[in-house]
């Protein structure tokens, strides 16, 4: 079901100083920062050859990374996202199979423009996984 690799997310606490890692150390490609009000993310997108890193950022009170940065507080891996060709048979499929999906289960448009669902890290071997409609 899943395909591409879209990206890996790595949550940061100031992402100016996490995208010039990427740009002045490891010489990638990146994005201007992006921010995102309605996910309570500002993002910065690296484009690598195969896939991409997602650099977020709390933006507003009571950004839903607020509590992994809390946990993680030098940063770290947050989310890998995941490419369906078509996410409404996506989510009635891992419903049926018992899997969770996070708030109304409803897609929402994701950082590309394009509809996301999150599913739910204990049911995918303790890692947030997101979808997103190739
Ligand atoms: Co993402």
């Amino acid at each position: 079901m899943i395909g591409r690799l879209n990206h890996v997310a790595m949550a940061v606490r100031d992402i100016a100083a996490a995208a010039d890692v990427y740009r002045k150390v490891l010489g990638a490609q990146v994005s201007a920062p992006v921010a995102q009000p309605a996910h309570g993310v500002t993002t910065v997108f690296i484009t690598l050859p195969n896939t991409k890193i997602e650099l977020i950022e709390p933006l507003g009170a009571g950004s839903p990374i607020e509590k992994f940065l809390a946990r993680n507080p030098d940063g770290g891996i947050h989310h890998v996202c995941y490419e369906v060709d078509d996410i409404l048979a996506a989510r009635e499929r891992l419903v049926a199979l018992g899997a969770r999906v996070l708030g109304d289960a409803t897609p929402k448009m994701g950082a590309h423009g394009k509809p996301v669902l999150f599913l739910h890290p204990k049911d995918f071997l303790g890692t947030l996984v997101e979808l997103e409609q190739a």
